[in-house]
């Protein structure tokens, strides 16, 4: 039976950190780090995701705002609203709550977000940063994987690293970042041919696909380490990519949803809203 990788309790431990460096530079500076979330129209999972980050924001002592858009609002008006807050200096990380409405160019928009106040790291610049292999302000998601895999001592060395999925947020991001960490990254798609086989050639699977339960035990090698990025709900109950049950009798170690990248996300981008925040207010190094 594999070790569960327990992403709850290590984001704890995060936002603890976050809250402690919070409580001295609020107190240093006399100003308080602050995110803010634009919600574009009435999507019943976008709504609960940014209810979960406000209250990890207040937990943690960051001020959280949130701004609502009806569904109909322009691609003029989101430039419009990202440039205010890019220009104003009391607003320290800015967050667009995706997926955004199909007739906003989402491109466009995330590009308008200042390269600093990024706290996802989706800007160009960020971006390109991160292929660099030098990336600051990485994904909350691909950057909360890592430090799990950092928690749990596994080595990633050498190691085949497999990605399932290539999407800008969790797919091509964390296959860079396993790439840095020296891994031999293989990256899957839909088109991919015989990818249960492919799959079950990797020490370290990360899955990211979006289809409840597809990855069984035929995608795991015995031993492996596989990471759940999914999150669906089935009957009303959540469950992610992986079929948890077959998968977690054959690999070494993997992480249960919930409990395992979720959580991570929040509490990475709680600290990617504080690395926004000291760089903005000189207190970097
Ligand atoms: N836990 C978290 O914090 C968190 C954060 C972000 C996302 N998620 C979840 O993670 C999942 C993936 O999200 P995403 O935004 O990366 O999804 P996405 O943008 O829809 O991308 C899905 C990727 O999976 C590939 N794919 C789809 N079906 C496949 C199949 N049958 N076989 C192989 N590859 C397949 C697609 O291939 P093509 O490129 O060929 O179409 C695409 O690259 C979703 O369930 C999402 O809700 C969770």
């Amino acid at each position: 039976m594999a070790v569960i990788i327990d992403g709850t309790a290590l984001s704890k431990k995060v936002k603890e950190q976050v809250r402690l460096e919070t409580e001295v530079l609020v107190q240093k500076n006399n100003i308080t780090p602050h995110l803010v979330v634009i919600l574009v129209g009435h999507n019943p999972a976008s709504e609960s995701y940014v209810r979960g980050k406000e209250r990890a924001c207040i937990k943690t002592g960051i001020l959280s705002t949130v701004i609502k858009r009806e569904e109909n609002v322009t691609n003029q008006e989101m430039l419009d609203l990202i440039n205010e807050l890019n220009t104003d200096n009391s607003v320290h990380g800015i967050l667009l709550q995706l997926p955004i409405p199909s007739h906003l160019d989402s491109e466009l928009i995330i590009s308008s977000i200042s390269p600093r106040k990024d706290v996802d790291g989706f800007t160009p610049v960020n971006v390109a940063k991160l292929a660099n292999g030098n990336g600051e302000l990485i994904p909350c998601t691909p950057k909360g994987i890592m430090k799990m895999l950092d928690e749990y001592q596994i080595d990633i060395t050498g190691k085949q690293c497999t990605v399932l999925g290539r999407s800008q947020i969790v797919g091509k991001p964390i296959a860079n970042l396993l790439l840095k960490a020296n891994g031999t990254v293989t990256i899957c798609h839909s088109k991919t041919i015989n990818l249960s086989a492919v799959a079950s050639m990797a020490d370290i699977l990360v899955v990211a696909i979006g289809k409840p339960k597809m990855v069984d035990d035929t995608y795991v090698k015995s031993g492996a380490v596989v990471i759940d990025v999914g999150i669906s709900k089935v009957d009303d109950i959540l469950c992610g990519d992986v079929d948890f049950e077959k998968a977690s009798k054959k690999a070494g170690f993997i992480t249960p949803v919930p409990g395992g990248v979720g959580p991570m996300t929040i509490a990475c981008l709680l600290e990617n809203t504080l690395l926004c925040f000291k760089k903005i207010v000189g207190e970097s190094k």
